[in-house]
């Protein structure tokens, strides 16, 4: 039983410094589709089903992997407060929208890996500029893949061989579709924000204001801008002007054996860690999901990389060119209850 009344009991207050950090989260189009509710030994973690993308989302597999982002990181900081917590995935089938609990147990020590983790949750922010022409460091892969591997969840490194040609075409194609289709449009720009002090939706500063598909890079990132911009004449290049530097991003894929709610809360809690760990490292990343967001292109993905069990995330990393964008946050007490409310 844990313990209750002494030094393990988290109040309204630690929970409100917690779920600050757990809604540091990316999530799909920002739309921070989660609810928290802090009682003395544990929050529970809901999704909000206000907050859906129905054209893009209709079985909310992205807003719930949104989700389990949010719970890692509630529990990565809770441990950098010394406190020792256990995460259930067990969806409740009387309550669809509760998603996780994170028990609080009692006290221990915060170590070296537990303070780096939760200092890496403000500094990640999804990073859509160009990377430097770097690589990542291979030693890396190995250290994220044994990270996802302890919630159950496989991960790829999809930058390299047929694999790319394959995970590109997909993307592509997804990406084309996406463009063409007026009511994934319409559901896009209801969530891009002009307004510097937003407090959701993505602000037009953190898109690039450039074609992403002129990028001299392979992996086209998703345009939030199509249509809106007035289009640019190619720049003249000269015989003897240097081809400009192409990036070399890592793109991780991610996956689970399970397709269905708990899966998805295990892919988010994978990728959070993943996320942080990258960060933590100095560098920088960006999901590109365009080729799971539909059923025809995240099957073909699955048949042509021989999958075993779902792709669930794709995301690219690599060193940052730019300082990045903070995206706003709903204020906690929108999303947070603790029966002291
Ligand atoms: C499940 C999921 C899918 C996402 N897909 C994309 C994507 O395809 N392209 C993209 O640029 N960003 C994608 N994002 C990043 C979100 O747009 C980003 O997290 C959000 O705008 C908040 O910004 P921040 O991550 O900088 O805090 C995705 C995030 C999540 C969690």
């Amino acid at each position: 039983m844990p313990e209750q009344g002494g030094g393990t009991v988290v109040g309204a207050q630690a929970w409100t410094q917690v779920v600050a950090a757990a809604t540091r989260a990316p999530s799909i189009h920002n739309t921070q589709p989660w609810r928290f509710a802090g009682a003395p030994d544990r929050l529970q973690v809901y999704v909000d089903p206000e907050r859906l993308l129905p054209v893009l989302d209709p079985t909310h597999r992205q807003q719930i992997i949104s989700c389990g982002v949010a719970v890692e990181f509630a529990a990565v900081a809770l441990r950098a407060q010394a406190r020792e917590v256990a995460v259930d995935v067990s969806p409740d089938p009387v309550d669809p929208d509760h998603l996780a609990t994170v028990r609080v147990l009692g006290d221990r020590a915060a170590d070296d890996e537990d303070r780096a983790l939760a200092a890496a949750i403000p500094e990640r922010h999804t990073t859509r500029a160009p990377f430097l022409p770097q690589a990542v460091p291979a030693g890396l892969f190995d250290q994220l893949q044994a990270d996802a591997g302890g919630y159950g969840v496989w991960m790829e490194d999809v930058s390299r061989d047929d694999a790319e040609l394959v995970t590109v075409l997909l993307l592509n194609q997804a990406e084309e579709a996406e463009q063409r289709d007026p009511a994934y449009r319409a559901e896009l720009e209801a969530w891009l924000r002009t307004d510097p002090g937003a407090v959701d939706g993505i602000p037009v500063s953190a898109v690039p204001g450039d074609d992403p598909a002129a990028r001299p890079s392979n992996w086209l990132i998703r345009d939030f801008l199509a249509g809106q911009r007035t289009p640019q004449p190619p720049r003249p290049v000269a015989d003897d002007d240097p081809p400009p530097p192409v990036e070399r991003p890592a793109v991780l894929l991610l996956g689970t054996m399970g397709d269905d709610r708990a899966a998805w809360v295990q892919a988010g809690r994978a990728l959070g860690r993943v996320l942080l760990r990258l960060t933590a490292a100095g560098l920088a990343a960006s999901p590109l999901t365009q080729a799971l967001d539909w059923p025809a292109t995240r099957t073909r993905l699955q048949v042509e990389l021989s999958l075993v069990g779902h792709a669930q995330m794709l995301v690219r990393t690599g060193w940052p060119s730019t300082p990045p964008t903070v995206t706003g946050r709903r204020p906690v007490a929108e999303v947070l209850s603790t029966g002291t409310d």
